[in-house]
C-alpha cells in the first residue's frame, strides 16, 4: 500500500482535505491525524473489520483495547452502558482534552475488537483542531490508537509516524508537531473510587479538584506481557526507542557511560538526556526541568537520538515528584528489557 500524506494547518484545517480523510475512513482504511497528545491511527470504531486494520499495520495484540474518539460526550454516551455522574463533572471540566474515561460498554454500539471484548469502552474527545474536523466530517466515533508500531515510540510529528507505519497507512493528516507530546490520562470510572490507570497529559491533581478522591493503580507496573490487564498500556516494556535506554541518576552519568561502552563496545554510539542543566552537543539533549515542558519534548529527543544511530541513550532520572509521574512512567517502561 502507498501511504498518502496531505499537510494541514494545526489551527484551521482545510475542509476539502478532510473531506478526503473522511472518505478513506469511509471506505474502511486507515487514518493517521494529530492529536494535541500524540498522532492516532484511525478508523471507524462502529466498524468490527476497520478496527480490525488497525490491529494489523500496528502488530498490535488482539487483548490490548483501543480508546475511541468522539467529538463531546452527546457522541460518547451511545457507547456506554452507563454514565455517571463523575463522568459528567470529568467530561464538562477536561472535554475536550487529555482525559479518556473508561466506562462501561455498550455492545450495540462498540464492537468486541475495540474493547478487546472486555465489559468497558475508553473514549476520548479529543481538542486538537485536525481531530476535531475530521470526527466532524466523518460523522462516526473512530478508534484510534498511537498511531505507532506495537511497543515502540509514540509518534508526536508526521515524519514519526511514517518511521513506524509507511506503507501500513492509507493517509497520514501532517498538522505539525503534536502540543502535550505525551498520551492522554486514562482514568477507570467503573470502580467505587476514580482510578487512574494510565499518568499522562492531564494532571491527577486537576482530577482531584474536580472529582475528589482519585487513586492512581501502581500495582500494574510490573506487569508481564500475555497476562490479562486492566490497562495493557501498563504493559512493562512500553514506548522504547530503537537504542537501548539506561536510567541513571544525575551523579551517576558517567558510570552509566562507563558500564554501555564496557558492554556495548568502545564505538557505541551513546546519546544522553539531560534534565534541566547541561550544554546540549551532538547526541547530548537538554530537556527543561519543569515536567509538562519536557513531557512535550521527551518522544521527540528520543526518536532524534534513534535516527542519529545511537545504540543506547543515557537519560538523566528526572525529579521524584509527583508532576512528573507520567514522564517517570514512560521512561521507567522505555528502560524495562
Ligand atoms: O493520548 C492518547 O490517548 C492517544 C491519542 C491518539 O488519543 N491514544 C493512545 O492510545 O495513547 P493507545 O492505544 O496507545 O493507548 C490506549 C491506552 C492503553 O493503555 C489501553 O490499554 C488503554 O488505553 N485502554 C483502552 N481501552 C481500555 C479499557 N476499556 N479499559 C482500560 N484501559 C483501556
Ligand atoms: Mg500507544
Amino acid at each position: 500500500m502507498k501511504t498518502e500524506v496531505l499537510v494541514v494547518s494545526p489551527d484551521a484545517p482545510d475542509r476539502g482535505l478532510l473531506a478526503r480523510a473522511a472518505e478513506v475512513l469511509l471506505r474502511g482504511g486507515l487514518v493517521a491525524f494529530p492529536t494535541e497528545t500524540v498522532y492516532g491511527l484511525g478508523a471507524l470504531a462502529d466498524d468490527a473489520a476497520c478496527v480490525a486494520r488497525i490491529f494489523e499495520a500496528k502488530g498490535r495484540p488482539a487483548y490490548n483495547p483501543l480508546i475511541v474518539h468522539v467529538l463531546g460526550e452527546s457522541s460518547a454516551r451511545p457507547l456506554c452502558a452507563a454514565w455517571p455522574e463523575t463522568a459528567t463533572r470529568a467530561a464538562r471540566a477536561f472535554w475536550p482534552g487529555p482525559l479518556t474515561l473508561v466506562l462501561p460498554r455498550d455492545a450495540r454500539h462498540v464492537p468486541d475488537v475495540v474493547t478487546a471484548g472486555g465489559p468497558t469502552v475508553a473514549v476520548r474527545a479529543p481538542a486538537h483542531p485536525v481531530a476535531r474536523a475530521l470526527l466532524d466530517v466523518t460523522g462516526r466515533p473512530l478508534a484510534a490508537p498511537s498511531a505507532n508500531r506495537f511497543q515502540h515510540l509514540s509518534p508526536v510529528t508526521a515524519a514519526h509516524v511514517l518511521k513506524s507505519l509507511d506503507g501500513r497507512v492509507d493517509l497520514v493528516l501532517d498538522g505539525g508537531r503534536c502540543p502535550y507530546g505525551i498520551e492522554s490520562t486514562v482514568l477507570d470510572l467503573t470502580r467505587e473510587t476514580p482510578t487512574v490507570l494510565r499518568p499522562g497529559a492531564l494532571a491527577i491533581e486537576r482530577l482531584r479538584e474536580v472529582l475528589g478522591d482519585v487513586r492512581v493503580r501502581e500495582e500494574t507496573v510490573g506487569a508481564v506481557e500475555g497476562e490479562a490487564l486492566p490497562s495493557p498500556g501498563m504493559l512493562r516494556k512500553h514506548y522504547a526507542p530503537r537504542a537501548r535506554l539506561v536510567l541513571a541518576r544525575s551523579d551517576a552519568l558517567e558510570d552509566a557511560l562507563r558500564a554501555v561502552r564496557d558492554e556495548i563496545g568502545e564505538n557505541a554510539r551513546v546519546g544522553v538526556v539531560r534534565v534541566g542543566e547541561g550544554e546540549a552537543r551532538p547526541g547530548v539533549r537538554v530537556l527543561p526541568r519543569d515536567p509538562v515542558a519536557y513531557g512535550a519534548e521527551l518522544f521527540a529527543a528520543l526518536h532524534d537520538l534513534d535516527d542519529a544511530g545511537c545504540d543506547a541513550v543515557i537519560v538523566e532520572a528526572v525529579p521524584d515528584e509527583t508532576a512528573w509521574e507520567p514522564v517517570r512512567d514512560r521512561l521507567g517502561r522505555a528502560a524495562a528489557d
